[in-house]
């Protein structure tokens, strides 16, 4: 949800360097985007669209850029950032939204403050202004403004003399340094400067850094007092984003499910150990996640009522509120989240946190917030996932509920065995050419629907509703996932001839019921194409799936992704980068 990158050295030119780091970041937003770099006077160019290239810039040693995801303001070049103030004596990129934004440019208006855009960002970019006026030097008078803001705001200001001023509170910000400190680079996360840093810092919440003439200085916010922060080793700089040979990160990334599954079961069995005592200890436990995450959460729940025999309820981060009052000291929360920053989830986090209970969380960007507030944090080490859309990331982390579950069953080894062996069961799927071909027949097949019902039931059930996600997601078809019991009650209306549904079956004690709701479906004149281990009577397509016991929605799912992505490609979409939506969602 918006992108902010800075980058101060004499190593690059300053464009390339943020342009560089934003084409890394463009996950979070790729709307509009903006840098602006200093040579003598600031200078901005802006653009609608993903990330290009820049023509009007100078040569210049320092520079910040931002990738946007509209919340406040159309999509157009003006609203784009970075914001000049109205002296032109710095600009400001902005990521989050600033809640009281509109009342601070009541106020400013009433004072002669002019506005020229329809973004939050320029109520902060006056106010500061504002303060500046009052003779503060800039460091002082972001400070001050900052303090005035309500919501989740993290900001980059760049000033005409150099001076780079940064400010967390809510959305995510690290600062890397190159060799020898010679390069700094600003960023929302780790990976977009990965290549290029050697030690990193990473923000809290209430910090600001200024760079001053090479020098970084990271102060808090209300006091002003100087803070040590602590640096630490960029182990990601070999990490890779390309796509390697495959046509999109999305195909990439669902080839990565094996090796996912395996960096699970890797984790050291002592903490699984701890968390599954904590949970166990716990009066109630929340598994809570947004979108694909809340789908994992939810899986997440099921195998630790399953196999944990604990009452874990599921919640989805934005529509917690009804828990707020119910969360306690000794609740375990447990947050299964790609970047660890999701808006709505912290929330729930954070005031659990005051309250007392105890956090664990599954994440996959190192140095994330989500990972900060855990007593447990778990991280998933599944490497970058690119594509918009999650795949890899959801694959590991119902592996890694899973396990959670066998611990608190007493059977983490077992639990450990069962997934390597699922791990091999995705990897020959993945490797069976004809069985990939037959996927993106189906895809193709499918995706002439207007519309497509998902069905399946208890392990499936999540498992469908995250297919669900994906088509809809990716392909832009209307999906439905319906739990194969509650056809009957309400759904059945809608079937008939032309009608498509896919159907997740396995081989487990609610197989006859998932039979029974298809053959509803098949009575009415709709077709079924079956996922399953074996042929069954109702299906009018098939498509095998190995039967993976306990295990089986973790292999299930990765058809289904396929399957979304075959769609998505028949239909020319944009896969990696799909319309509206961001990878990374900091707003609420
Ligand atoms: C966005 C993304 C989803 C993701 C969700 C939660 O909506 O588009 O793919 O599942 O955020 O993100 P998280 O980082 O918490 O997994």
């Amino acid at each position: 949800m918006c992108g902010i990158f800075g980058y101060a050295g004499s190593k690059r030119s300053a464009a390339d360097a943020v342009l560089e780091g934003l084409q890394r970041l463009d996950y979070r937003g790729y709307d509009s985007w903006g840098i602006g770099v200093v040579e003598r006077n600031l200078h901005v160019e802006k653009k609608v669209g993903t990330v290009g290239r820049t023509t009007a810039l100078p040569k210049s040693p320092i520079g910040i850029g931002h990738t946007r995801w509209a919340t406040h303001g159309a999509v157009t070049a003006t609203n784009a950032h970075p914001h000049y103030s109205s002296d032109r004596s710095f600009i400001l990129a902005h990521n989050g939204i600033a809640e009281n934004a509109d009342a601070i440019k009541t106020t400013l208006q009433s004072e002669g403050y002019r506005f020229s855009t329809q973004t939050d960002t320029e109520s902060i970019v006056r106010l500061i202004e504002k303060k500046r006026s009052k003779k503060l030097d800039l460091s002082e008078a972001v400070r001050s403004a900052f303090k005035e803001l309500t919501g989740r705001n993290t900001i980059i200001v760049l000033a005409t003399d150099g001076d780079i001023v940064a400010a967390r509170n809510g959305s995510p910000l690290v600062i890397g340094f190159g060799s020898k400190s010679s390069e700094v680079y600003f960023s929302s996360d780790i990976f977009s400067c990965a290549p290029h840093v050697e030690e990193y810092i990473v923000l809290d919440n209430g910090q600001m850094a200024t760079y001053r003439k090479g020098i970084v200085s990271v102060f808090d916010i209300q006091t002003g007092k100087k803070i040590r922060a602590v640096r630490e080793k960029n182990l990601l700089r070999d990490v890779s984003v390309n796509k390697g040979k495959y046509a999109h990160f999305m195909l990439k990334e669902i080839h990565e499910a094996p090796f996912v599954v395996q960096q699970v079961t890797k984790e050291n069995a002592r903490k699984y150990r701890g968390l599954a005592l904590a949970v166990k200890r716990a009066p109630r436990v929340y598994c809570i996640g947004s979108g694909t995450a809340g789908a994992a959460a939810a899986q997440i729940a099921y195998y630790l009522r399953v196999y944990g025999n604990i009452p874990a309820t599921a919640l989805i981060g934005a529509e917690a509120t009804d828990y707020r009052n119910l969360i306690g000291p000794k609740d375990v929360l447990i947050a299964p989240s790609q970047s660890g920053e999701t808006a709505d989830v912290l929330e729930v986090l954070e005031l659990a946190k005051k309250r007392g209970a105890t956090i664990a969380s599954f994440v996959n960007m190192p140095g994330s917030m989500m990972t900060r507030l855990s007593d447990y944090p778990f991280m998933a080490h599944a490497g970058p996932e690119i594509c918009v859309m999650s795949t890899k990331i959801f694959v590991s982390q119902i592996a890694w509920g899973y396990l959670v579950a066998k611990a608190v069953q007493g059977a983490l080894p077992e639990g450990i065995r069962r997934l390597k062996k699922t791990a091999s069961h995705i990897n020959v799927l993945l490797s069976d050419t004809a069985y990939m071909s037959e996927i993106a027949r189906h895809g193709k097949r499918m995706s002439r629907n207007k519309h497509i019902f998902l069905l399946g039931k208890a392990q499936n059930l999540q498992i469908i509703k995250e297919g669900m996600v994906k088509m809809i997601e990716g392909a832009y078809i209307h999906a439905h996932a319906i739990a194969a019991g509650d056809l009957k009650h309400y759904a059945i209306t809608l079937m008939e001839p032309g009608v498509s549904v896919i159907a997740l079956v396995s081989d487990d004690d609610v197989k006859s019921d998932t039979l029974n709701a298809i053959h509803e479906v098949r009575a009415r004149g709709a077709e079924v194409f079956g996922i399953a281990p074996q042929k069954e009577k109702g299906f009018t397509h098939y498509l095998h799936v190995p039967d993976g016991g306990e295990t089986s929605a973790i292999i299930n799912v990765v058809p289904l992704q396929l399957l979304a992505y075959s769609m998505a490609v028949a239909l020319n979409n944009n896969v990696d980068k799909p319309r509206n939506i961001a990878k990374s969602v900091t707003v609420k």
